[in-house]
């Protein structure tokens, strides 16, 4: 079954070809970045309006570049949620419109469940039951999974998302955004140990995360630092950029250890742009080492928004006989744990 995927729920228009018998065919993203840049954060009118204006050209030229007619895709999978309704509405019309035109079933995908399966996109990919980060800039959840479609929610945040916790330091540090990879890059040159930021509620039983504490506590060490300044010197900013990336990291790292050490799972995924952080995934990789557990992640493009993960999540659920009526699907908030499930549980 050869999937067309469409993802537009925020700043990055994705499309990607999906071939259940020979693999990921071919993909293209186009990132607003640089559209959003002078706002401060994404302008949702403006993304909505940029993925009319690119998502068509963009899978004209997938189609060509994969050599895909169009009688070749047997479905089209779109990303129905969770995300901005007006950047949604136009990948979900796109999609449903294509698949109408082409008389093949088109099917909403969850964008959470998209970045959950993107490992499942490399070579030698992870096996269920596992347990499962989330960590993008709109969610952070740790996920028992048995299967597809079967979740069960272990912890998540009460507050922030870490992407967003990132992107909010970053600009404290006055850097740009996405806030994730700018702060990888100030902390490689900063000071190991020069501050020391608090570890939110790894004190406490429980695998729920909160970030606001650790935001606040930037913003107070930034001002004790700058003094009548607006921002410490260069080398003050790596040095808290280093502390914010350690606590972040550090936490992130203690409650996926909890999580399998709670479900006695030996299997660990780690998905969503955070995921991309190096720090983590070698720490990850350290602490696991030693207890015969395995981290999976998928490679960098997959681990922030990208069209494959849809294209490879829809075909699993067309594959068990997924497809919809005619709906457009757009839902903002979409609980991932209200997903029907795909076979029985490992
Ligand atoms: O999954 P994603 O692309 O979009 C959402 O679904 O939200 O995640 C974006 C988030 C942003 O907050 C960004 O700062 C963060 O992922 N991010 C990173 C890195 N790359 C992206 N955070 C830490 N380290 C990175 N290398
Ligand atoms: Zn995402």
């Amino acid at each position: 079954m050869r999937v067309l995927g469409i993802e537009t729920s925020c700043d990055e228009t994705g499309v990607a070809i999906y071939d259940s018998a020979s693999g990921l065919l071919g993909h293209a993203l186009h990132s607003q970045i640089d559209l959003h840049a002078c706002y401060g954060g994404v302008v949702p009118e403006l993304a909505s309006r940029d993925h009319v204006r690119r998502l068509l050209p963009m899978i004209r030229q997938l189609l060509a570049a994969t050599d895909t007619a169009p009688e070749a895709v047997d479905g089209v999978a779109y990303t129905a949620g969770p995300g901005l309704v007006g950047a949604l509405m136009v990948g979900g019309a796109v999609g449903r419109a294509l698949a109408y035109a082409w008389a093949v079933p088109a099917i909403g995908v969850h964008h959470m469940e998209g970045h959950l399966l993107a490992p499942m996109l490399e070579a030698d990919p992870p096996a269920f039951p596992l347990v499962a980060l989330l960590v993008s800039g709109g969610h952070t959840q740790l996920v028992e999974v048995t299967a597809i479609g079967r979740y069960r929610l272990l912890g998540e945040s009460l507050d922030d998302a870490a992407g967003e916790a990132f992107d909010k330091a970053a600009k404290m540090l006055g850097l740009g955004y996405p806030g994730g990879p700018e702060i990888a890059r100030l902390a490689s040159g900063g000071t190991p140990g020069r501050y020391r930021l608090p570890r939110p509620m790894t004190d406490r039983p429980g695998l729920d995360f909160s970030f606001s504490g650790l935001k606040t506590a930037v913003l107070h060490t930034i001002a004790a630092a700058a003094g009548d300044a607006g921002l410490p010197d260069d080398q003050t900013c790596a040095d808290i950029a280093w502390a914010f990336q350690d606590a972040v990291v550090d936490t992130l790292v203690v409650k996926c250890l909890r999580a399998l050490a709670e479900t006695g799972l030996q299997t660990l995924v780690i998905a969503g742009g955070v995921s991309a952080n190096r720090l983590l995934r070698e720490r990850l990789e350290q602490a696991l080492a030693s207890r015969a557990a395995r981290v999976c992640y998928a490679r960098s493009e997959f681990c922030t928004d990208n069209g494959a993960m849809i294209a490879y999540a829809g075909c699993q659920r067309m594959l068990h006989g997924g497809g919809e009526d005619l709906a457009i699907r757009a839902w903002p908030r979409w609980p991932l744990t209200s997903l029907p499930a795909l076979g029985a549980a490992r």
